[in-house]
């Protein structure tokens, strides 16, 4: 497939699409980061599945290869994670010329590109993302950072890849549920950017829950170029950018709360239909789009409500979130499918409303 170039001021990059790692080392080459100190950070899954084949490709192009694993899981995604990365690299003598490559899923990419981001101000990084979710979104568009004290990703930096390097076949390897978590966002993309590519879901969604790699590569390809496409606009998200958190606001709230007992794919789904309720509340949303949304979601096994007792405390988590400015909350609202916009003029008996749509006691 075609490669995508992501074209911010801080970078221009590539976004590769590939099935399997063999043409890895010649990417380092066209980059110019060959003949370098090269490092692997994978969590301990993904370094199993995959670690060996990506040191494989590394050793052909690298003057040393290093690798560090560490365990898989949101509760990881922290300060103290990150200390552990700067003491590898500084015990091995990592230099400005080093370049990191993020073996894994969102969490994955956001650590390594903190981590790149901050070590010596910035050291080369490259993307592999092994999971749909991160390949559809995380891994591309510079978002790097951690998890802080019951809030997520409030500690990060926007720090652009070398190239992000997709290998669509390590999707045949990812649990069930992961995989579900990841079409949260593909399901995203339809409702904030494109009907067409709702309909398109709708339609081949026997086709990518069956893994048809076509159908599969297809719908990666183009989640990759309305990425591109929104972050090439508003690299930092002063603006457009905004709209690809649809969700995210409830979702990161219910996320923290339940002690990431979910992913972050499912919030993100749960997130989703809250704010389409809102939206149907304000007669920008039909019933029937509500429901056709609902369907695809619960299609793949995403869920639609979750038991927690206090609806309160989700409301009052919300004010952590990044997106609150002079104490108001920013809400991506939805205008149909397809189409949305953002405000942060919604009234607290609105947010608790949507909040109650999708958490039961
Ligand atoms: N995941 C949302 C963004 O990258 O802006």
């Amino acid at each position: 497939m075609e490669k995508i170039f992501v074209k911010t001021p801080m970078k221009t990059y590539p976004i590769v699409f590939e099935e399997d790692f063999l043409a890895l080392a010649d990417m380092v080459i066209q980059q110019n980061l060959s003949g370098r100190k090269m490092c692997i950070l994978a969590d301990k899954n993904t370094a199993e599945l995959y670690g060996q084949s990506v040191l494989s490709q590394l050793e052909k192009v690298a003057s040393a290869v290093y690798f560090y694993d560490f365990p898989a899981g949101e509760m990881f995604k922290n300060l103290e994670s990150i200390y552990h990365f700067y003491r590898f690299f500084q015990e091995n003598h990592f230099d400005r010329k080093t370049v990191i490559f993020a073996l894994g899923g969102g969490v994955c990419g956001d650590m390594a590109g903190f981590a790149a981001a901050t070590y010596l101000r910035g050291i080369p990084f490259v993307q592999i993302p092994t999971t749909l979710l991160s390949q559809v979104d995380s891994s591309v568009g510079g978002k790097t950072g951690v998890d802080f004290n019951g809030t997520k990703n409030s500690i990060g930096a926007f720090y652009q890849p070398e190239f992000v390097y997709i290998n669509t076949k390590t999707l045949e390897t990812l649990p069930e549920r992961e995989f579900a978590a990841g079409m949260a966002e593909v399901i995203k993309y339809g409702c904030i950017l494109s009907n067409a590519f709702f309909t398109f879901l709708k339609e081949k969604k026997e086709d990518i829950k069956n893994m048809n790699h076509s159908v599969l590569c297809e719908m990666i390809r183009q989640c990759c170029l309305f990425k591109a496409d929104v972050v090439s606009k508003d690299e930092k998200e002063s603006g457009l950018r905004e709209i690809l958190n649809f969700g995210h606001t409830i979702g990161h709230g219910i996320e923290t709360k339940m002690d990431f007992q979910l992913l972050h794919g499912e919030c993100v789904a749960l997130g989703m239909l809250a704010v389409l309720e809102l939206g149907r509340n304000r007669k920008d949303v039909t019933k029937q789009q509500l429901e056709e949304v609902k369907n695809l979601l619960q299609y793949f096994k995403l869920p639609l409500f979750v038991k927690y007792n206090s609806v309160k405390a989700i409301y009052e988590q919300l004010f952590l979130d990044k997106k609150v400015k002079e104490n108001k909350i920013g809400f991506v609202l939805p205008k149909g499918i397809g189409e949305v916009y953002t405000t942060s003029n919604v009234q607290k008996q609105e947010i608790l409303n949507a909040i109650e749509f999708v958490v039961k006691a």
